[in-house]
């Protein structure tokens, strides 16, 4: 049966989503660039230079290296400023309650996200406290699809992939956990995903499908 679960953190725990794609708009739109939502979906689960390159593939033009360090550091310092705003109250009841009822069944918690502020974010929101593991940006090379940021984040539980369910919110996300030999919960932009395990419209219907 299933002993733990690995939860994306942005888009799935806490709106973040909303405030990356505010950092990237800004970028985007000093560049000239155009910049939906929709373009937004693309850049779930992906490093920080990886959506760069996504956001500067909507543009025409090309970039040095130095000048796209230069614009992932800006992005990045907005997005900071964004996330200082954060406080507990952006951490709705639901996902408290889901992983209050998940701990009570005895499952083991841990976070499996691409970002390098995941730490920073768990803190401001009062979420660590909540897991027993955390994999993130920081400890691996190769961001979503690729699954090693899960494959970590098990190898910290001291579990199997296959003792395990993924938590994401994007596609990028669902196909790491697929590779990885994880089961998978998609929600929001993932809950459509043909490799989904579980599709589920609101954090707490994972609930329905783990056992008592
Ligand atoms: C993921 C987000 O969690 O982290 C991506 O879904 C983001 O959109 C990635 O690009 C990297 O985040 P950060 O905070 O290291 O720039
Ligand atoms: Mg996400």
């Amino acid at each position: 049966g299933l002993r733990g679960l690995v939860f994306d953190l942005d888009g799935v725990l806490v709106h973040t989503d909303e405030l990356h794609f505010q950092a990237w708009l800004s970028i985007a739109e000093r560049l000239g660039i155009p910049f939906t939502r929709h373009d937004n979906d693309r850049l779930r689960g992906v490093s920080r230079m990886e959506s760069l390159d996504i956001v500067l593939s909507l543009g025409t033009f090309e970039v040095s290296a130095t000048e796209k360090q230069v614009l992932a550091d800006d992005k990045n310092r907005v997005y900071r400023e964004l996330l200082d705003g954060l406080t507990p109250q952006d951490v709705t009841d639901e996902v408290r309650s889901t992983l209050a009822t998940l701990r009570d069944r005895g499952l083991r918690l841990a976070i499996g996200s691409s970002s390098r502020n995941a730490k920073l974010i768990l803190d401001k929101v009062g979420l660590r406290d909540w897991f027993d593991a955390i994999s993130d940006g920081e400890n691996i090379t190769r961001s979503k699809p690729d699954p090693e940021v899960f494959l970590r984040a098990a190898e910290f539980l001291a579990l199997t992939p296959a003792q395990c369910a993924v938590v994401e919110d994007a596609r990028a996300g669902v196909d790491a956990a697929v590779a990885g030999g994880f089961t998978c919960f998609g929600i929001g932009d993932a809950a459509t995903h043909p490799r989904v395990t579980w599709s589920i419209e609101s954090l707490s219907d994972m609930l329905d499908h783990i056992e008592n």
